[in-house]
């Protein structure tokens, strides 16, 4: 197939450029090289240096729209976002981006789109009372964080809660700018299907890691942050007592997610939408990543009890539905792939602000 990558040159593009070339597909990559992401890197060989919110009648659309058969459209500002400033940013780079990519692909009659979106979209993970089943307890308040009590007891009986693995059909309820912008890609996404007879897939990245990944800024994950840490020789800094859980997927996986989900769109019926949680199965807390991490240093993780507000205390997807569907299962479990991280090479990146 050939297919149109856009943010062909960031962490995630540039794996799936990797495994799609791998798979024997043709790949246009494109990507507009943000300094914000890039600093002043030069564009990657084979990638053509483009704006995803280019207009559809631009001359540009013609040449990287021509003959394809399924847009991957990684393109996007990243990260939780840390001012207010910031928001005119992921509205202009991913919600008018993906607007303007979807005109252009209906301009020239491309009907199929893999897109990347975020298990930001869900806001808070699921939790459930042993006697009253699924809970949704709410924000934290700031004097049970203060207090050190990290866990939220069930609203109903104040009794300890479990968390849960997320499912697809679970509703939206992003909590920053950069979620509020995944939750659109999502919709417009969903709009353009139905409007231009096209199909697409969402394919919910949880926490992505693997080597390539932007060094430690405001917005980058966690994982890149300890990284960063050892690196200077500093003991990584665990939040709250260490035991909030999340699923860390390697990036390689995450690209194999991708040419699954690529296949699967191209033989979709017209107006169908899906979305797949992309997970690696094997959840694990904060303080189990930060050991692994650090396991061939010699240093060893700090538990600070500090805590960021807005943070939520567990998210983990259930990656059922990609495995049943996409025929997707991740391979690489956080065990191996995250010692294997702590060595790997880091892009260097630049703040937004
Ligand atoms: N990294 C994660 O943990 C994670 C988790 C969930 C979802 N995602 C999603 O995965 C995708 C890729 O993220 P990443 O981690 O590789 O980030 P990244 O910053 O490494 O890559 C994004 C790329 O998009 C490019 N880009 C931004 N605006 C553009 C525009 N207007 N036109 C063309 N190119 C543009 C940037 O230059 C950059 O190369 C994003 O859509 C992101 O929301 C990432
Ligand atoms: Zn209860």
């Amino acid at each position: 197939m050939r297919v149109l990558l856009t943010g062909a040159a960031g962490f995630i593009g540039g794996a799936v450029r990797h495994e799609l070339e791998s798979a024997g597909h043709d790949v246009v990559g494109i990507d507009l090289m943000l300094p914000e992401a890039h600093g002043q890197s030069v564009t990657p060989p084979g990638v053509l240096r483009l704006d995803v919110r280019l207009a559809a009648g631009e001359s540009a659309w013609a040449s990287a729209l021509e003959g394809v058969d399924v847009v991957c459209h990684q393109a996007a500002v990243v990260g939780a976002g840390v001012t207010v400033a910031d928001l005119p940013a992921y509205a202009s780079h991913n919600d008018l981006g993906t607007a303007a990519l979807l005109a252009a692909m209906a301009a020239r009659g491309v009907r199929r789109l893999v897109l990347a979106s975020s298990m930001v979209v869900y806001g808070e993970g699921r939790y459930r009372c042993a006697e009253h089943g699924v809970q949704r307890p709410g924000t934290r308040p700031v004097a049970a964080l203060t207090a050190g009590r990290f866990d939220t007891p069930c609203p109903v009986c104040g009794g300890a809660l479990d968390w849960a693995a997320v499912p697809e059909d679970a509703r939206f309820e992003p909590r920053s700018a950069y979620a509020a912008s995944k939750v659109a890609q999502e919709h417009y996404a969903a709009a353009w299907a139905r409007q231009a007879a096209g199909a697409a897939i969402a394919l919910r990245y949880h926490n992505v890691y693997g080597p390539g990944m932007p060094r430690d800024t405001p917005y980058s994950g966690v994982a890149a942050m300890f990284r960063s840490s050892l690196e200077r020789g500093e003991a990584p800094q665990v939040f709250e007592d260490g035991r909030q859980t999340r699923d860390f997927v390697h990036v390689e996986d995450v690209a194999r997610a991708n040419a699954a989900a690529l296949t699967a769109v191209a033989t979709a019926a017209q107006e169908h939408v899906s979305a797949y949680n992309v997970a690696s199965g094997h959840p694990i807390t904060i303080g189990e990543v930060a050991a692994l991490l650090g396991a061939g240093s010699g240093i060893t993780p700090e538990t600070t009890g500090g805590y960021r507000l807005g943070d939520v205390r567990h998210i983990v997807a259930s990656p059922a539905r990609a495995e049943a569907e996409l025929g997707f299962r991740a391979r690489i479990s956080p065990a191996v792939g995250l010692p294997a991280f702590a060595s790997s090479p880091l892009r260097e990146s630049h703040q937004l602000v």
